[in-house]
This record gives structure tokens, sequence and C-alpha cells, in this order.
């Protein structure tokens, strides 16, 4: 029978040399990932970070992995503890790292094994400036960045800040892969436009996983 509300097969579309969209790539997995997130979310809550500069991320952040990326007035770094809970992080689940690996994979980049996930949530308004994924020691890994829920307009440049931007529209279930050539262009996300998902509510949720060391 046709089911007009089946997944749709994921498809590949470039973005830059070494950087790719795998879009819906994550639909199926969805339902299981966003369960986690709010597991691991009463472990590590939630928290609005603030940057050396002295101003609070609009974007909402927690850990999962054996270590996490953190701000604070004296700067970024990725820590074993979570500076909240003074406790580790919570270990990474199964079935991220299983979509991570298979879409680093996917995207030309295998033996990925990420040691750190950062999960964003964006409200309404929420927004991240462009910014280089640049404090990790490892720069041979990919970034591999899950979108979940509402949809949000990435942007993509080079790298320098002021290289011209491809923008793209993020949707629920897309993966994005940049590394070797792009793997330090510069990226953003612009500001979340308010509107309700059917699994996510008022919220776009976003998985960047790494390997740090
Ligand atoms: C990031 O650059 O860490 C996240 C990008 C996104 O939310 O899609
Ligand atoms: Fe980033």
């Amino acid at each position: 029978m046709l089911d007009l509300f089946a997944d749709e097969m994921p498809w590949q579309e470039p973005l830059a040399e070494g950087a790719v969209i795998l879009r819906r790539f994550a639909c199926a997995d969805a339902p299981r990932l966003l369960a986690q997130i709010a597991q691991l979310a009463a472990i590590s809550p939630f928290r609005q970070m603030v940057t050396p500069g002295g101003y609070t991320m609009s974007v909402a952040m927690t850990n999962c992995g054996e270590v996490g990326w953190t701000t604070d007035r004296h700067g970024y770094l990725y820590s074993t503890m979570d500076p909240l809970t003074s406790q580790p992080w919570p270990d990474m689940p199964g079935i991220f790292k299983k979509l991570s690996d298979a879409a680093s994979t996917a995207a030309g980049y295998p033996d990925f094994a990420p040691d750190a996930c950062l999960i964003n949530r964006y409200a309404p308004g929420a927004k991240l400036s462009l910014h280089q994924d640049k404090d990790e020691l490892n720069l041979q890994k990919p970034i591999v960045s899950v979108s979940l829920g509402l949809p949000a307009v990435f942007q993509f440049g080079g790298l320098k800040r002021n290289f011209p931007l491809k923008r793209v529209m993020l949707e629920h279930g897309d993966v994005v892969v940049w590394g070797g050539p792009s793997r330090l262009f510069y990226h953003g996300i612009l500001p979340l436009k308010a509107a309700l998902h059917p699994l996510t509510g008022e919220y776009r949720f976003n998985l960047t996983f790494r390997h740090t060391r």
C-alpha cells in the first residue's frame, strides 16, 4: 500500500569540497535520537553558556561522550566534567555512535569514532554566529552535524569570515558532514523562525559530533 507518511529516501547534496549534505539521513532514527536527548538532558541539563566576551549564548547546550565542549568567561575548552553538575558528561548512546559513523562513512570519511557530541537546542530567535570548529586537536577527522525538528538556515562559507556564504535550509533528519579542505570553513545558523514541529514542538535540536584528540 502507498504510505504517504513514509520517511523519504535519503539523498546527497554536495556543499563544498569535502562537505556534503545527507538529506533526511537521520529521519528513521529521529524518534529514538530525541528520546535519548531527553534522557541525556535529565543528567546534564541544557544551559545557556557565557562566552569569554561575556555574551550569553542564545542556543542552549549540553554534551555527551568522553569530553564535552564548554565555554565560560575564561575561554573555550573540551572537558571531561560537566561544570554544571561536577560529574562526567553522560556516555554517548550507541545509536548516536552508529548514526555518526554511518554518516561520516557515507560522506567519504570512514573510521570517525567521535569522542564528543555537542547537543544544541534552538528556541525561536536562537542563532549561532559565524564560527570555525577549531578547538579540536585532530583536524583530520570531519564534523558530523545532525538536524532534528524545526528547519533552520545554515550558512557555510570558507576559510575566512568574509568569504562568500552559501545559505541552505536544514530540515528534520538532514546531516551535514564537512572535513578535509572544508574542515575549518566558517559556518553558522540564522535566527530560528517560530513554528511547531510534530516531534520537537517549538525547538530545533542539533547534534554535532567531533573527534577532539
Ligand atoms: C554548530 O556549528 O555547532 C551547530 C550548527 C547547527 O546547529 O546546525
Ligand atoms: Fe560549529
